[in-house]
């Protein structure tokens, strides 16, 4: 990606031993999403732990709502390191470090629980060693948001039929892209800054996200059906840049990594006490939620079919996957 070039040619050219925000003792945390959805909870519990774990002499700012630019871009500039920490979806992270997109291979995680083992256990290590080496920046803490659902404004979608027609935007992730091709459309990749105006203006009927960032980002206000697949888990890392981090003291470094894991924990409890209600209140709302029908499994069956295979070779090859599906015992 050229992105990552930038970020490489840069790190070669010795630049990021200048960069400002590494001597900061106040750190910038960019999010994507508006406040009060699962990013914002994260961000503020590490926050809240990273304070009291510095006794106060570090501090962290939330910019949410792209304030900092596109969560793409932020990637670009923790790997620079003029942005400190970014919360972002991992599907935002794919472009910069392919491996990562085993997590959003279609169909491959398939509860709360697979997200959590897989974030938390030998295969997150890796992907967070993996992210360092490409990308320059460390996955510090997972956000746990869950499965993203597809939302629209024109009519009731339980079927590959129905989707027929519908003019969808999705992230600038290949995965994705691919996923909905399987479906039989051409979606629209568009960054996520632009999608609520997208959606507003009607430009696209449609995207998919979970149901707390649909309410944080209040789309119930431009979308009106809700169509439960279950398709992607959605997985939101904490990032740190690399070269900010190793310039840190090691106390700092160790309440950093504390501050991520404790804040984790917390959002994986978050995700469990909120979404059910959340869901009810955007049905209160007004969005008309359906199931797909035959549980689901045309889209299933095509998306794993098709898509699958594709990405084995980005993703470090049919091993990585093969290794993934193990350690959820299938
Ligand atoms: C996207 O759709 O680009 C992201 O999943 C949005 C997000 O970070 O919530």
């Amino acid at each position: 990606m050229n992105l990552k070039k930038t970020a490489f040619s840069l790190l070669a050219a010795g630049l990021l031993a200048s960069a400002p925000a590494a001597m900061a003792t106040t750190f910038k945390m960019a999010l994507g999403d508006a406040a009060g959805g699962t990013q914002w909870e994260l961000g503020q519990k590490f926050k809240t732990l990273f304070e009291q774990k510095t006794a106060g002499k570090h501090s962290v700012d939330m910019f949410p709502n792209g304030q900092l630019g596109d969560e793409q871009n932020t990637v670009n500039n923790a790997a620079l390191g003029t942005l400190d920490f970014s919360v972002l979806a991992i599907n935002n992270v794919t472009p910069f470090s392919p491996t990562v997109g085993v997590l959003t291979l279609p169909y491959v995680i398939q509860s709360a629980e697979d997200a959590e083992k897989l974030t938390l256990g030998e295969v997150g290590k890796e992907l967070t060693e993996n992210t360092i080496r490409d990308a320059g920046v460390r996955i510090v803490g997972w956000a746990y948001s869950g499965f993203r659902v597809l939302t629209n404004s024109k009519k009731p979608v339980t079927s590959l039929d129905d989707l027929k027609g519908m003019v969808i935007r999705v992230p600038k992730n290949e995965i994705m892209i691919a996923t909905y091709q399987s479906w039989g459309i051409n979606p629209t990749p568009m960054a996520w800054s632009e999608t609520f105006t997208a959606l507003q203006q009607r430009v696209v009927d449609g995207q998919d996200n979970p149901y707390i960032t649909v309410s944080a980002m209040k789309f119930n206000e431009v979308q009106k059906y809700v169509t439960n697949i279950r398709y992607i888990f959605s997985l939101e890392p904490l990032i740190v840049s690399e070269s900010v981090f190793q310039e840190q003291k090691p106390e700092v470094q160790q309440a950093i990594l504390e501050a991520g894991r404790e804040a984790t924990e917390h959002s994986f409890a978050y995700l469990q006490a909120t979404e059910e209600q959340i869901k009810k209140d955007l049905a209160e709302k007004g969005m008309e939620i359906s199931d797909p029908a035959n549980g689901e499994q045309e889209w299933i069956a095509k998306a794993t079919g098709t898509v699958w295979p594709q990405f084995y070779d980005s993703i470090g090859g049919k091993d990585k996957l093969d290794k993934v599906l193990k350690a959820l015992g299938r």
